[in-house]
């Protein structure tokens, strides 16, 4: 029974999951080789914001389950299986970039040489099909000299939605097992038994490569289910009276369509999705197979900026030495990511044009700074934001931003209008000002 936990990356996906790991009385041991990262923790200080991780990662570093560090030696000596969850970014031509995958694999296996015991390793990190057989069987195997029975390996996807990392963790939808042997995949089994306990969730071991498959097809559903109503959303503007969001509600109501992953907007962000769909792309080009609908995808999710931007013309004429307010820069709301924001998008579009730009969001103000600089204005209030201003944008649908109304944009704003990119408003409730809204038909 395996009871001690590495997990190395304390990212995004990593940090959660060895706090929520920790707190259900498994010894967890996190690894990251961002020694700030490291120091951040060590002063229980979360580096990234997401729902509840401040006071859990205190509560389990109070109690000692999750202890932290940056050396390989010590997390291998501490733990008997190791979930990997460094990240996988894009390379420039759209493929996967497995360069900290196999550097930590190599680490792994240097260290793992000198050690005599089983130990089972979990890749959670999103890996294009092939690469647990073909990269990380054959690395470990070199760097540990070590062969599968006397270690484990599964590939098994993480499907957490960032902003809601925890609740995750705690209730997936399913668990998918890629097991390179049965050994592996029973172990793996056993350890979510006792982390889910009686709200165990239904599970689908099989083999490595349909579970890497499995994470790509699903992420790129998602993205090609949001593109699709982003479609409609373009002809509802050019049909009077037509309401792309009430088309959304009518058509989620059938339970083969379902409502989720149908708001239109700015598009599909985030560190995932426009990663994942390159990727696939490039996949499929590699094993020469043309995948159109995933190349229509994108470029439906592109055209969704330039919209953006004509409903703006449209809002409140040349954009000339207009000053912009924008509301959320986050990719989504619940997160200070801001990897591939949409929202981050449509201000560097913005920005070609000779204007004023004024931003807020309530968590991601200071990773936005490292992308867009001094080209904008920060503020700290939304009132700041909109003062003197001469449109107001909603770029991403934080909750706080749900309470504006048009008696605030009336007395801030030297011109009050108001384009709603992520439909979190009710028009009606804007009559008095101009507003405009993405899926929005003329009135
Ligand atoms: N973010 C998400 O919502 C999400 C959801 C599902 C799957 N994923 C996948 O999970 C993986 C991790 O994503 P993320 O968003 O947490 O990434 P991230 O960039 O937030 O975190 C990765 C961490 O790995 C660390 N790292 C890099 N090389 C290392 C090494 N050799 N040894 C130890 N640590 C190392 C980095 O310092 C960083 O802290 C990716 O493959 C991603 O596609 C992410």
């Amino acid at each position: 029974m395996i009871n001690r936990i590495g997990i190395v990356g304390l990212g995004y996906v990593g940090l959660p999951l060895a706090c929520a790991f920790a707190s259900r009385s498994f010894k967890v041991t996190g690894l990251d080789t961002d020694l700030e990262k490291i120091e951040l923790i060590k002063r229980e200080e979360a580096p990234i914001y997401e729902e509840g991780l401040q006071d859990l990662l205190k509560k389990v570093l109070e109690e000692k389950s999750l202890k932290v560090t940056s050396s390989y030696k010590e997390m291998l000596e501490e733990s008997d299986a190791c979930f990997i969850c460094v990240g996988t970014p894009s390379n420039p031509d759209g493929s996967v970039d497995l360069r900290y995958v196999k550097e930590t694999i190599e680490m792994l296996g240097e260290s793992y040489r000198r050690v005599d015991k089983y130990l089972l390793l979990v890749v959670r990190s999103t890996i294009p099909p092939g690469t647990t057989l073909n990269v990380i069987k054959k690395t470990l195997e070199e760097w540990s000299g070590k062969n599968i029975g006397e270690y484990g390996l599964c590939f098994n996807p993480e499907f957490l939605r960032e902003g809601r990392a925890l609740y995750d963790i705690f209730n997936p939808d399913r668990i998918i097992i890629g097991a390179i042997d049965e050994e592996s995949g029973r172990i793996l089994l056993d350890i979510y038994k006792r982390f889910h306990g009686i709200s165990m969730p239904p599970v689908l071991i099989t083999n490595p490569t349909n579970a890497e498959l499995i994470k790509y097809v699903s992420n790129v559903f998602l993205a090609t289910k949001i593109s699709f109503i982003n479609m409609i959303s373009q002809l509802c503007q050019r049909i009077p009276n037509a309401d792309v969001k009430v088309i959304a509600e009518g058509i989620g109501m059938d339970k083969r369509i379902g409502r989720e992953f149908l708001n239109a907007g700015l598009g599909w962000g985030g560190s995932c999705f426009p990663k994942d769909v390159k990727a696939f792309l490039r996949f499929g080009e590699e094993i020469g197979l043309r995948l159109n609908l995933v190349e229509s995808i994108i470029e439906i999710n592109e055209s969704q900026i330039e919209n953006a931007v004509k409903l703006v013309e449209e809002l409140v004429g040349r954009l000339d030495g207009k000053t912009i307010s924008i509301l959320g820069l986050a990719f989504k709301p619940g997160t200070d990511d801001v990897r591939e924001s949409r929202s981050i998008r449509l201000v560097e579009e913005l920005l070609k044009y000779n204007v004023e730009i004024k931003v807020h969001d309530p968590k991601a103000l200071e990773k936005a700074k490292k992308i867009l600089g001094d080209k904008v204005i920060y503020c700290r209030t939304i009132e700041e934001c909109l003062t003197g201003s001469d449109l107001c944008i909603l770029g991403t649908e934080w909750a706080e931003y749900k309470e504006l109304r048009q008696e605030t944009l009336k007395k801030y704003m030297r011109r009050p209008a108001l384009l709603d990119c992520r439909r979190l408003y009710d028009p009606e409730e804007f009559r008095e000002i101009k507003f405009s809204a993405i899926g929005l038909g003329p009135r």
